[in-house]
């Protein structure tokens, strides 16, 4: 762990892991801070050590805050800026009690969560993984006139779960490929949003039966846990792609890994796993149909950058009292 020499008036703060630059320095400047350097997130007991006696903490995904957390933190707790659009590993309603503004990192990782979702799906689709294992065996040994085929993406169907910003940003790219584009979501678009896609708003069983892919992007709650079940990857096509780049538990994994082995869809590729790492030995990973890749939909180096900075800015208007720029619960500041 590394940390910034404490000066008068330098709020305390505890930053969860190495950050980018962008994020990192303005917030060492600015304050007493200690850095996790670890690779791995801090173990549970050195994170509630660590933010004892903070103004701020910059968590990761990977770390919980909850009431434990938040007792340890104590009652000089201004701010828990997450560094991620996701908030799933924050009790934020705890939060919101305790009169503490979370922050989120909402709108830039947009377009490149959505580039990997679209990469994903043509992987996927086109067995790009699966024909890169073929040729690293030693197994080509001709063209074939039927060697790994798969479904045409452009002129497809995508069906698209959950219409928000990533959702659309998925669907922006599937109009260049032609696409018919079926969304459902708990609201729907407005019509100006629906036909600048070209996309129609239908239940999500007509989503699943119709669809050629299917892209998830909802948050993860109590209703969207398990979302797609075994009963649900029952609607699909047997040649369907599943792409998941929402979280790991959107998808009941076991109810997936018996979907792919028996045929009732055609393939999967997955950037979040339930749970995160996914083990090595995962049944998932013996499967040819499966793609995985480590929760990297974000990881580009300028989106990262950008996260970096959002997440420094709404721990440093945390600390010293200022609104955050992106709070996640904004009813904090009632009545202030
Ligand atoms: C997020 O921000 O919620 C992603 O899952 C990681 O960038």
């Amino acid at each position: 762990m590394t940390g910034t020499a404490a000066g008068a008036g330098r709020p305390r703060v505890f930053v969860a892991r190495r950050i980018p630059d962008d994020g990192l320095l303005p917030v060492v400047e600015a304050c007493d801070a200690r850095v996790w350097e670890g690779e791995l997130p801090p173990p549970r007991g050195e994170l509630l050590r660590s933010v004892e006696g903070c103004a701020g903490v910059l968590t990761l995904l990977t770390d919980r805050v909850d009431d434990e957390f938040l007792d340890r933190a104590g009652t000089g707790l201004r701010v828990v800026s997450n560094f991620a659009v996701g908030f799933d590993n924050i009790d934020v309603p705890a939060c919101t009690r305790r009169g503490i503004p979370v922050g989120n990192t909402p709108g830039v990782l947009t377009d490149t969560t959505a580039d990997l979702a679209w990469a994903l799906l043509m992987a996927a689709g086109r067995r790009v993984a699966e024909g890169d294992r073929f040729v690293r065996a030693g197994r080509w040994r001709t063209w074939g006139p039927m060697l790994l085929m798969g479904p045409d993406v452009h002129g497809g169907t995508l069906g698209i779960v959950g219409f928000g910003r990533i959702g659309q940003a998925v669907a922006r790219r599937a109009m260049g490929f032609g696409m018919t584009i079926l969304y459902y979501d708990t609201r729907r678009a407005d019509a100006a949003v629906e036909t600048g896609f070209g996309a129609t708003f239908v239940s999500l069983e007509e989503l699943l039966a119709r669809s050629d892919f299917v892209s998830l992007h909802v948050n993860l709650t109590d209703e969207t846990r398990h979302l797609v079940n075994a009963e649900r990857l029952g609607w699909m096509k047997p040649t369907a792609v599943l792409v998941n780049t929402s979280r790991g538990p959107v998808v009941d994994q076991g109810a997936l890994f018996e979907a792919l082995r028996d045929g009732v869809i055609g393939a999967a590729a997955l950037d979040v796993t339930d749970p995160e790492p996914m083990a090595a030995d995962d049944p998932l990973l013996s499967l040819d149909n499966c793609l995985v890749v480590p929760h990297i939909a974000s990881a580009s180096r300028a989106t990262r950058g950008k996260m970096a900075a959002m997440a420094a800015a709404n721990l440093l208007a945390g600390v010293r009292g200022e609104r955050l720029p992106t709070p996640v619960n904004p009813e904090v500041y009632e009545g202030r």
